[in-house]
């Protein structure tokens, strides 16, 4: 794993589990050959913004809990990969929590040019996707009509990850993998492609 050691990278998930997300999180970060370190969000302490307004001028957060930490860790970084199952086609809780805490590094421009790729994944299967009549997530997988109904929320979640990363970060989005109907395995090669582009120079 520590074959280039200058480059630090980190992969932050948004999953309450290790499934899809991680695992997408992982052939990445594995695929860039660096040392990384992957933060899953889900066994952090990391509370609400308080909109306390402490950050408008210090440009640090009030809030004494695990994102200190992890402010330290995202300004050491070179490159950050951001992984998020779909939720009601938007980020979990527990990744819009995490945005909401970066507001001092929005303040601060802390992150500005760092290079960041993006990873999202759903998994809608027969059901569960309502008043659509008779829609059956396997089968639209055959068609391409099917298989957008299936990826318009993932991408809406993947679509909130970007504008968070660029709008309100100025990060540099590389490349981004979207997987649906559960399918992230299917997107090893893509996912290996990522991890090789986000440690080339330009
Ligand atoms: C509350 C909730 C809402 C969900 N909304 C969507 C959705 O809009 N579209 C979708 O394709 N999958 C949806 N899913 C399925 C998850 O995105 C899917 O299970 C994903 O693989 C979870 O990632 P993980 O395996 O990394 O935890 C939802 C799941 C939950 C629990």
């Amino acid at each position: 794993m520590a074959k280039s050691e200058k480059i630090k990278i980190i992969g932050i998930s948004g999953s309450p589990r290790n499934k899809n997300t991680n695992y997408m999180l992982k052939t990445v970060l594995d695929a860039t050959g660096c040392l990384y370190e992957l933060i899953l969000l889900k066994d952090k302490n990391i509370k609400p913004c308080l909109t306390c307004g402490g950050c408008f001028h210090s440009h640090k957060c009030v809030v004494n809990d695990d994102m200190q930490d992890l402010y330290g860790k995202m300004l050491d970084s070179d490159i950050i990969i951001f992984g998020c199952p779909t939720y009601f086609a938007n980020v979990t809780a527990l990744m819009k929590n995490f945005m909401d805490r970066c507001l001092p590094l929005y303040l601060s421009e802390g992150l500005k040019d760092k290079k960041a790729a993006l990873l999202a994944v759903g998994n809608f299967k027969k059901g569960e996707v309502r008043f659509l009549d008779n829609f059956d997530a396997e089968k639209a997988m055959q068609t391409l009509a099917g298989r957008k109904i299936l990826e318009e929320p993932v991408k809406k979640c993947l679509d909130i990850m970007n504008f968070f990363c660029t709008q309100h970060m100025g990060m540099k989005i590389v490349g981004s993998v979207l997987a649906i109907n559960g399918n992230s395995q299917s997107k090893e090669n893509e996912l290996i492609n990522l991890g090789k582009k986000l440690i080339c120079k330009k």
